[in-house]
């Protein structure tokens, strides 16, 4: 029997705590050392690669990666997301991979933007939350503003599971509601050594607080949390260790476990015998000095072997994975095996591509990873001519990874990119300097954004095609696309030919 698992990202605003909160489960994980060390080891990564550079001027990552590690018979796979402000396409793919996630608030700023875009996402991909109220230890907001908040932004019930006694100045530490304990702050808090006090004696305004919420608020309910209508919610403090232990215990008790996944012709369940999976990331220069790429698979049905054949599905011979690798917070490491739920890496030369299906034999394809209209257009200008193929290369190498998309337009030579985030393209440049040795700019295209056409009419299909062929294009595998000068035109063109659909996102 292998241990059960938990695969879970966490989602927050910009400073809201997650590399804090990143690196205490992973050290009451036990699966580093000493706190610190995520980051040291960040530094480290970025020094050994040149594009990451970016990452360093912008103090951002711009990698997502996947930590494991095991707690009380249980393995967490916790996928990294990015954290910055731009939309990425990263980041929502990867909550493709995800059975649950915890989201994490700033007690002084509750529901930022970027948490509720990425909620938003969870909430389409039936991925339930657990919150987490981070930096009560500061001065905030009061926990009913907070927990009205949620409940009213988020349209879900709350359950409060733990209670800040104090905030800020005042803060002694955070009752446990059902064990009705509190942990207090002691000693240095790198060295996780809160106090548990079994019989508190409350503060009469703290108790009434809790009475209120008692009444005010839903009772934890396993199956309304799985089901996306509830969000248990833990106040706590990243930085000073209160709530870390909770949440990983929280993770164990009511996370689900890995599910049935999206798929035709039928979902598929992590019960099934035959080994399928998904690649829901691809990433270049893990180490500079290859040109190897590594794709990030979820493996959603069957156990994994070392040296098992995997065949993409719809594209490509069958794949001989010889050197999975498993990312075990500390290192990573060769895996021999692996288990739904669990994500590996394997090492190709650009065959597998983000939203392939690998499946030991079976005709199947998972469905649900997003392309998404890109906000941002730009043509790209080469500044040696000689260099064409260089560029197309490399362009249809970040459309693979998922870095940007690529348009070929139907008349014109000039290739056209398109983003969703500003960053994307900073990211594009520096590394068609750095790993294709192509100069390149981007000027302003014509066009403002991008949908896929279709239609279940031909010739309705064919006519529209002809009349707008100025602005069309194909994407990277050749599925047509309208370039438009504004979503106002998109509209107006949509409303003029109703039997073509314009779509926003194209499911790979
Ligand atoms: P992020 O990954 O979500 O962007 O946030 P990160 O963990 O980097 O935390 C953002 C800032 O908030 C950091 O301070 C961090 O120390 C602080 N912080 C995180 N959790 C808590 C908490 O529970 N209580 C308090 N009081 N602060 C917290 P910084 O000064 O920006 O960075 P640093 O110099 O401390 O690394």
């Amino acid at each position: 029997m292998t241990s059960p698992r938990r695969t879970f990202a966490i989602i927050s605003h910009p400073d809201a705590g997650k590399t804090t909160l990143t690196e205490k489960l992973l050290y009451v994980g036990g699966a580093i050392h000493l706190a610190g060390e995520v980051k040291a080891r960040g530094a480290n990564r970025r020094a050994r690669s040149d594009w990451m550079k970016i990452e360093q001027q912008r103090g951002i990552s711009v990698t997502s990666s996947v930590m494991t590690f095991e707690k009380d018979g249980v393995t967490f796979n916790l996928l990294d997301t990015p954290g910055h402000e731009d939309f990425s396409e990263d980041t929502y793919r990867t909550l493709t991979a995800v059975d649950s996630a915890v989201m994490v608030i700033d007690a002084a700023r509750g529901i930022e933007s970027q948490t509720r875009k990425l909620f938003e996402v969870c909430r389409l991909r039936s991925v339930p939350i657990i919150t987490f109220v981070n930096k009560v230890d500061r001065e905030g907001r009061s926990a009913f503003e907070l927990l009205d908040e949620i409940a009213d932004v988020l349209a879900l019930d709350v359950a409060p599971m733990t209670w800040p006694v104090g905030m800020g100045g005042t803060f002694e530490g955070v009752l446990d509601l059902k064990r009705w304990s509190i942990s207090r702050p002691e000693g240095d808090s790198r060295t996780f050594q809160g106090k548990v006090d079994a019989e508190p004696i409350l503060p009469d305004e703290v108790r009434e607080e809790v009475e209120l919420a008692q009444a005010g608020y839903a009772e934890v309910d396993a199956e309304a949390y799985r089901n996306g209508d509830l969000t248990p919610v833990y106040f706590g403090s990243a930085l000073k260790d209160f709530g870390p232990a909770e949440l990983i215990a929280a993770l164990a008790q009511y996370a689900p476990p890995p599910r049935a996944q999206p798929a035709e012709p039928a979902p598929i369940g992590p019960e099934e015998k035959e080994v399928t999976g998904f690649v829901f990331k691809v990433q270049a220069n893990m180490d500079p000095q290859h040109r190897d790429r590594i794709a990030f698979m979820r493996l959603c049905s069957g156990t994994f072997k070392r040296g098992m054949k995997l065949t993409p599905t719809g594209h490509g011979k069958p794949i001989a994975v010889h050197s999975p690798i498993l990312f075990f917070a500390q290192d990573r490491e060769i895996a021999d095996e692996a288990y739904p739920g669990d994500i590996i890496g394997i090492p190709n030369h650009g065959t597998l591509r983000v939203g392939d299906t690998l499946s030991e034999r079976a005709a199947v394809r998972f469905t649900g990873l997003p392309n998404f209209a890109p906000e941002i257009l730009r043509r790209v200008a080469l500044k040696d001519p000689t260099k064409t193929k260089q560029l197309r290369k490399a362009l249809d190498d970040m459309a693979e990874e998922g870095v940007t998309q690529v348009f070929y337009p139907e008349i014109g030579s000039n290739w056209i990119i398109g983003v969703v985030g500003q960053l994307q393209l900073d990211v594009l440049i520096s590394r068609l300097e750095a790993e294709y040795k192509v100069a390149a700019g981007l000027e302003p295209a014509p066009f403002d954004t991008a949908r896929w056409i279709s239609s279940d009419d031909a010739a309705a299909l064919k006519e529209f095609v002809e009349i707008n062929r100025s602005a069309l294009a194909k994407d990277r595998d050749g599925n047509p696309v309208f370039l438009a000068k504004s979503a106002w035109e998109v509209g107006y063109v949509a409303d003029r030919y109703p039997k073509v659909k314009f779509a926003a996102t194209r499911e790979r």
